[in-house]
């Protein structure tokens, strides 16, 4: 156990820095969409991005090729600096704790690009060690360059130990925005026998059990049905409860395969169904299913809302379509009523939708 006092994290880590924020605002944060600052072409989309998309991230880690890192940090200041976000956050996932590129991304662009950031993500964080360390820095480099409101972090979760230690980094810092799921490198981390960048496998899987013939035997080699499991849930789940549990939010990370819209939906909708707020968004194609996926549908809002009126002051129980509705049903929907007000509130065409819902007369 810590001997730190609890009032004591909420003061600053550097004299002059800005004070830790008590609560992380629930910002909409549906697709965080990757792009690669040294890559021109890409850059020159991201003015048109804005406000089409609810994070936009200049990516520094993997992907970024060893040579082209410093130009991906000075293709961030400049990109930052010249555009207007107006709602979009920008964030950044700078390179790795022990690469040699991660001090100079820091030291460049906290002073340069610092009062633009929102969060910034630290690449394969394995305990609370690590953002501490990243906590103390960006505190001392927020006062020398005058900040007046703290940069959030947000932890990938992509190797074996960061798992088993997502509790603590969940609760390591006040600064501490999200975790997100990093499959592909957590697949390598612990060994896993896949080579791809999230989603399913063939080979993991149960089937059905085998059928009996006439004379009563086992036909082990007859038609059985399989069912693919899904190779994160374990993972999402538990880094769902260690983001409730510390007030911050889990996302889903990438989904290689672009062509596949279908699966990298149904990957999307299952981290939401589970707690996530979010995922990663690595092709244009991917910011529209997130977006769809990570907002409340309209039914389900006309549902909540039918309930939410239907408990009055929220205690007891009411029958409605025939489903018993009381306190604990309540407090789910009230979870979809909220997140569906924090997204109408950015984006006008839902906001249309949520406004439009008509509730039936009950009773009638
Ligand atoms: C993301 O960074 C991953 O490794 O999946
Ligand atoms: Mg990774």
């Amino acid at each position: 156990m810590s001997l730190k006092s609890p009032k004591d994290f909420f003061v600053p880590l550097a004299v002059g820095a800005p004070a830790p924020l008590r609560e992380i605002p629930a910002r909409p944060s549906r697709a965080i969409h990757f792009f690669d600052p040294s890559n021109p072409k890409m850059v020159d989309k991201i003015p048109q991005m804005v406000g089409t998309v609810d994070v936009l991230l200049g990516n520094l880690e993997d992907a970024v090729k060893a040579d082209n890192k410093l130009a991906a940090r000075e293709g961030l200041v400049k990109i930052a600096s010249e555009t207007d976000f107006g709602p979009t956050q920008l964030w950044t996932r700078i390179n790795s704790l022990d690469s040699p590129w991660v001090l100079d991304d820091l030291t460049t662009l906290v002073p340069a690009i610092g009062h633009k950031l929102d969060v910034i993500m630290v690449p394969k964080v394995q305990g609370a060690e690590d953002i501490h360390y990243i906590d103390r820095i960006l505190a001392q480099l927020e006062a020398k360059a005058g900040l007046e409101r703290p940069i959030l972090v947000h932890a990938i979760l992509e190797t074996a130990r960061g798992v088993a230690e997502v509790e603590n980094i969940a609760l390591a810092s006040p600064r501490m925005q999200g975790i997100s799921l990093g499959p592909a490198d957590l697949a390598a981390d612990r060994k896993m026998k896949t080579t791809r960048v999230g989603g399913g496998h063939p080979g993991y899987l149960v089937r059905e059990d085998p059928p009996k013939n006439a004379a009563g035997d086992t036909e082990i080699n007859a038609q059985r049905s399989t069912f693919q499991q899904d190779l994160w849930h374990y993972t999402i789940a538990k880094m769902v409860d260690a983001c409730a549990t510390a007030g911050i939010y889990p996302y889903y990370g990438p989904f290689g395969d672009i062509t596949d819209v279908v699966a990298a939906e149904d990957q999307f909708r299952n981290a939401f169904l589970l707690g996530c707020v979010g995922t990663w968004s690595l092709h244009p194609k991917q910011i529209e299913i997130a977006n769809r996926v990570f907002s409340p549908s309209v039914e389900d809002i006309k549902h909540a809302r039918r309930v939410v009126a239907a408990m009055g002051d929220g205690t007891g129980a009411v029958m409605l379509d025939g489903k018993m509705e009381d306190d604990a049903s309540l407090k789910q929907c009230l979870v979809l009523v909220e997140l569906a007000e924090q997204l109408a509130a950015i984006d006008p065409k839902l906001k249309e939708q949520y406004d439009a819902i008509e509730l039936p007369e009950e009773g009638a």
